[in-house]
């Protein structure tokens, strides 16, 4: 019986989004993409593995509930990790002919469509690797469990190439900067809907690039240009330039999932009222102090700097009478949380 192996990984929140693939199968993205990785001690995935003779077949729980290891993009990734492991010779045979037993927890409602599979894949390839002793870059094969995971690996801000080789072998992401060379961000959740999202991202994207004229567009003039300047401004620490592209690029993502056929929509009222009273409040200031970003769904990331934080809450809190608020602290990157349901 193997030892048990825990490993932890955050969520990511890109600023310049993945959407659409060129590979389906192998998960390579059409463009590069870059975001940033939460506090692990924040919205976070939790995984634990162990390999025993004694499990008859590969066993999945989810936050307590077994779940079927039937999941295509779950057994492509213990795969690959077991593929490594027999060329690295890094385990015995016994230990990869034995069944795995994998156990995942969420610190964070997983319904919420806030990234939980990035976290969840990210973890799950790293402690894989670990039970396995491989050495590897993880996140090439996190990324086949779900794309946006391979950011997951690393913290701070992080970069996934897109890359240009038909095995996805240059798919990788490194890291822009590690958290504490932007000590002043902040992250502050809003969640507009807690339930799952109606269109999965693998549905939305095959759709997208069957359909969307402006998707060729995005992935050829605006997504490069982006990407290339966001990360200079990371690493200028220009938060206004950050800002900017990061709402353009929330907001040209949505316009792509409209302009799919049927088409795809994530954001709702209370999302579009939090984009005007964000636009206002940035107008009244005189500069950019916030900045949204809209994933697949309804629920909105903000991004600002630490000084603005109690201002900014404090108004979103008087225009969205909360139910019930949740201050979830972090160390290098502290995440506010706050219910509009
Ligand atoms: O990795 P997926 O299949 O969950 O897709 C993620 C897509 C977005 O969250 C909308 C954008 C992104 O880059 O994270």
């Amino acid at each position: 019986m193997s030892d048990i192996i825990t490993a932890i990984a955050p969520v990511n929140i890109a600023m310049i989004k993945y959407w659409g693939k060129r590979d389906e199968k192998l998960i390579l993205p059409l463009n590069d993409s870059v975001s940033a990785t939460l506090d692990t001690n924040v919205m976070c995935a939790k995984t634990s593995v162990c390999a025993r003779p004694d499990i008859l077949e590969n066993e999945i729980w989810l936050n307590g509930i077994q779940t079927s290891f039937s999941n295509q993009r779950l057994q492509n990734c213990l795969n690959s990790i077991k593929a490594i492991a027999r060329e690295q010779q890094s385990v015995n045979e016994e230990l990869l002919s034995w069944n795995v037993r994998i156990c995942s927890v969420n610190n964070f409602p997983t319904a919420a469509g806030l990234a939980s599979s990035a976290a969840g894949y990210a973890c799950l390839v790293t402690a894989l690797a670990r039970l396995y002793k491989v050495k590897t870059d993880v996140s090439k094969i996190a990324r086949v469990g779900s794309g946006s995971a391979c950011r997951s690996v690393y913290g701070g801000f992080v970069r996934w190439h897109a890359g240009v080789q038909a095995d996805g072998s240059d798919s990788i992401a490194t890291q822009i900067a590690d958290s504490s060379h932007w000590k002043e961000m902040r992250v502050i959740i809003l969640v507009v809907a807690d339930t799952k999202k109606h269109i999965s991202s693998v549905k939305g994207m095959s759709c997208a690039v069957k359909t969307s004229e402006l998707l060729k567009y995005r992935v050829q003039v605006c997504a490069p240009t982006r990407v290339k300047q966001i990360c200079e401004a990371i690493k200028d620490k220009d938060f206004s330039t950050f800002a900017e592209i990061t709402m353009k690029d929330s907001n040209q993502f949505h316009a792509v999932c409209l302009d799919s056929y049927p088409p795809c929509v994530y954001m709702t009222d209370v999302s579009h009222k939090i984009v005007e009273v964000i636009h206002k409040y940035n107008e009244i200031c005189g500069a950019v102090k916030v900045a949204y970003t809209f994933d697949a769904g309804p629920n909105a990331c903000l991004y600002l700097l630490e000084k603005d934080v109690p201002e900014v809450l404090s108004l979103i809190k008087h225009i969205f009478p909360t139910t019930s608020d949740d201050f979830i602290k972090g160390l290098d990157a502290p995440t506010t949380h706050i219910d509009l349901v």
